[in-house]
């Protein structure tokens, strides 16, 4: 079909048939396609959608547009986790080594941060020496002798979303869901994973701020998983405060030692231990929820998660004294903190805007191509419902660079809200959507499968 005539389809509301949607795929990643055509495309499925099964099409025309790693020789169920991203989100520091430790195999491949949101990468990179940038055939042997790696997204890895999602963000396509499914999903899928995890974030902080955008994204994922036979579990947890106390790439690195050594903050070690717990039901390890948790807390106990990180830190070149003695990991120069006008608590700690502030102390990248610098951040010391005095200290900036502390510190005091009555902290694993049901069920229910 002639691609005005594909453009119309859409525009019209109608279903692109399989052949279709790979033709278009193929024919746009080798640069068959102009970009105007490609964009009417888009905007056509921006405002019509797409369904289950042109989303599952679309999925998998952008995963075969490259590689595809494959590790059904290794005899262990490969199980990875996703988050669509946050402030303060270092789940996947704890969660990869704590699977890993619990008996499943999790090749990760992570991205970096952009914007307000972190990024894995630019997390593990605070770590000295510590390098992502791995063959296929050292992502293999470390994935085998560490029960983990963790790699970096390389141009490999569907190459047609780089493309489509460069596309997408100068042309406000990029809030769909059915190409958020394909974007995120064909990346996954190639990494040659058994079940995914998956992390949707929903409040200020997110990419989806409404839950009921956040609910249909989860249920348009496990969907597309389903159609691929993977198993996906999702959760759709809070991000209306930062996530932990730390936000900046070293001083999350510290938050997530610490949570693998037990002694982690208790939102995080909440997220961490249930992100985990279904990636061991996903990973077959177990089958109940109950017993999958007390598995994360054996490996905590026990010591062992910490040491898969270690293992993995070292055989890709980091310094894992580093997750000793902390002082080997970079510091700023400089600390101011933020305290508290009023006596009262805490009822509102904007994740958006302290993504922004750290950001803009360095933290994070306004534009992709921008430098990091992995010391500076954010450290809380009070968080949503905590009471505080008038003086208290609620959130610590760590700089090196004097100029950009009064914007950071502007922003940070202008998002603090004070009320002089309790405040309850909001609940943080809101709804669970799982497997192929697509059945949304409140915490602490579960659908068997
Ligand atoms: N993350 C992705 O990888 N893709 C999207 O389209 C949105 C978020």
């Amino acid at each position: 079909m002639e691609t005005p005539e594909l453009i119309r389809k859409k525009r019209d509301g109608l279903v692109l048939t399989k052949a279709e949607v790979f033709d278009f795929v193929e024919r746009f990643t080798r640069g068959e396609i102009p970009d105007y055509q490609a964009s009417a495309l888009l905007m056509a499925v921006y405002f019509r959608g797409m369904d289950r099964g042109e989303t599952a099409d679309l999925t998998e025309a952008m995963l075969r547009s490259g590689r595809m790693l494959d590790f059904s020789t290794l005899p262990v169920a490969k199980v990875d986790k996703h988050s669509t991203g946050g402030v303060g989100d270092k789940t996947s520091l704890i969660i990869a080594p704590a699977a890993a430790a619990a008996g499943v195999l999790v090749p990760m491949i992570s991205g970096r941060g952009l914007g307000h949101t972190g990024g894995t990468l630019d997390k593990l990179e605070a770590i000295p020496g510590f390098s992502p940038r791995l063959s296929y055939q050292e992502f293999l042997r470390i994935l085998e002798k560490c029960g983990l790696a963790l790699g970096a997204a390389t141009e490999e890895f569907a190459p047609a979303d780089r493309k489509l999602y460069a596309l997408r963000d100068v042309t406000a396509t990029v809030e769909s869901i059915p190409l958020i499914t394909a974007s995120i999903m064909s990346k996954k899928l190639a990494e040659g994973i058994d079940g995914l995890v998956l992390d949707v974030k929903t409040g200020t902080g997110a990419f989806m701020q409404e839950l009921e955008h956040a609910r249909a994204l989860a249920t348009s994922l496990v969907n597309t998983g389903a159609a691929h036979g993977k198993r996906v579990h999702a959760l759709i947890t809070d991000m209306s405060q930062p996530l932990g106390n730390a936000v900046g790439n070293a001083l999350e690195v510290i938050e997530s030692v610490e949570t693998l050594k037990g002694r982690g903050p208790r939102d995080l070690v909440e997220l961490s231990r249930e992100l985990t717990a279904h990636m061991l039901l996903l990973g077959n390890v177990t089958d109940s929820l109950e017993e999958a948790r007390a598995r994360y807390d054996s490996a905590i106990a026990s010591g062992q998660a910490l040491d898969r990180f270690a293992r993995v830190v070292e055989e890709q070149g980091g310094n894992p004294r580093a997750l000793e003695d902390y002082s080997l990991l970079p510091h700023a120069l400089y600390k101011d903190s933020v305290v508290a006008s009023a006596d009262g608590y805490i009822a509102g700690l904007e994740a958006r805007v302290m993504g922004v502030a750290s950001m803009v102390l360095g933290a994070g990248r306004e534009r992709a191509d921008a430098i990091i610098d992995p010391a500076v951040g954010l450290v809380f010391e009070k968080k949503m419902g905590d009471a505080v005095r008038a003086g208290d200290t609620i959130c610590i900036l760590h700089s090196n660079d004097r100029s950009r502390v009064p914007r950071a510190l502007d922003m940070i005091r202008g998002s603090i809200v004070i009320s002089p009555d309790p405040v309850s902290p909001p609940p943080l694993i809101l709804e669970r959507v799982l497997h192929s049901e697509g059945a949304v069920v409140p915490p602490d229910r579960i659908v068997e499968f």
